[in-house]
């Protein structure tokens, strides 16, 4: 697996792709790639020529007191399921080559898209994301990108900066890959001991319940959050931080009496972990 460290190197990595008339398929990652990236890159495997795989645990998205220095770093390991899911090669840059100066460019989706929901505990992390993102797509010019859609907030607000910022560029948004056992694919599930992994199961069984009540008829809004945030409550480990509903496209607020496409999101702590789960409920 070809492993490109620098910019320049992408760069002429790039140009090189180009010049052949190649598609290129780009999966931004932050590496402790699971069977989620896995996906991803297997979907762009499939859509185009080349797929190049970034690696890089972004600093500007991780708040003051966040888990930046222990979040899991394992390139060797990264780059073997890379290539077994069918990447060509890994982008894996330090942090001095993707951010070299103090005084740097931020790029920025404003207003309550990026304000709700995790917004709201990490004030900081979608302009670390979208800054980190806008480069990856300045660096590797891909024809498409693929994210998860268990970040469903990440993707509406990349959505609003790829539209705004005129990027020519297709996102593909992949489902939620899960354990067998229903639990939502995480680089951070790692740091669950094995009482919190139990309780979080509580997560996407509650989200699987709100959907069939949804489905069965039940589309009053407060009552589909109250049901949610009541089971997962009864879950001692759990401590919520959100639970909430809002329209897609857009994350746009609620009526009480739900017609068309939401996302209901939950972030909920396990100990020291925070996990975030979602559904999407469609009628
Ligand atoms: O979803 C992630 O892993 C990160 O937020 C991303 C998109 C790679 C940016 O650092």
């Amino acid at each position: 697996m070809k492993i490109i460290r620098t910019v320049a190197d992408i760069r002429e990595y790039v140009r090189c792709c180009k010049s052949e008339g190649k598609s290129i398929g780009l999966v931004p990652t932050m590496g402790a790639l699971h069977e989620g990236h896995a996906s991803l890159i297997e979907a762009a495997r499939k859509e185009n020529d080349v797929v190049i795989v970034s690696v890089f645990v972004n600093p500007t998205q991780f708040g003051p007191t966040e888990d930046f220095d222990a979040y899991p770093r394992q390139l060797d390991a990264d780059a073997q399921r890379a290539e077994q899911a069918g990447a060509d090669v890994i982008f894996a840059p330090t942090p001095k080559e993707m951010y070299p100066s103090v005084d740097m460019t931020w790029v920025e989706v404003t207003g309550d898209i990026t304000k709700v929901l995790c917004g709201r505990s990490r004030p900081i992390h979608f302009r670390g994301v979208t800054t980190v993102v806008a480069k990856l797509f300045h660096l590797a010019q891909p024809n498409r990108a693929y994210f998860g859609l268990k970040d469903a907030q990440q993707t509406e607000v990349l959505r609003r900066m790829v539209t705004d910022l005129f990027f020519d560029v297709e996102l593909r948004i992949m489902p939620i890959i899960r354990e067998a056992d229903g639990l939502a694919k995480s680089s951070r599930n790692v740091y669950l001991s094995p009482a919190e992994r139990t309780a979080a199961l509580i997560l996407s069984k509650t989200l699987r319940e709100a959907k069939e009540k949804f489905v069965g008829g039940l589309h009053d809004a407060a009552a589909l959050v109250d049901f949610v945030r009541t089971n997962i409550s009864s879950e001692p480990l759990a401590d919520i931080d959100y639970v909430e509903i809002y329209q897609l496209p857009g994350l746009l607020p609620v009526k009480s009496s739900l017609k068309g496409k939401y996302l209901l999101a939950v972030a909920v702590r396990f100990g020291t972990t925070r996990l975030i789960d979602n559904v999407i409920l469609e009628d």
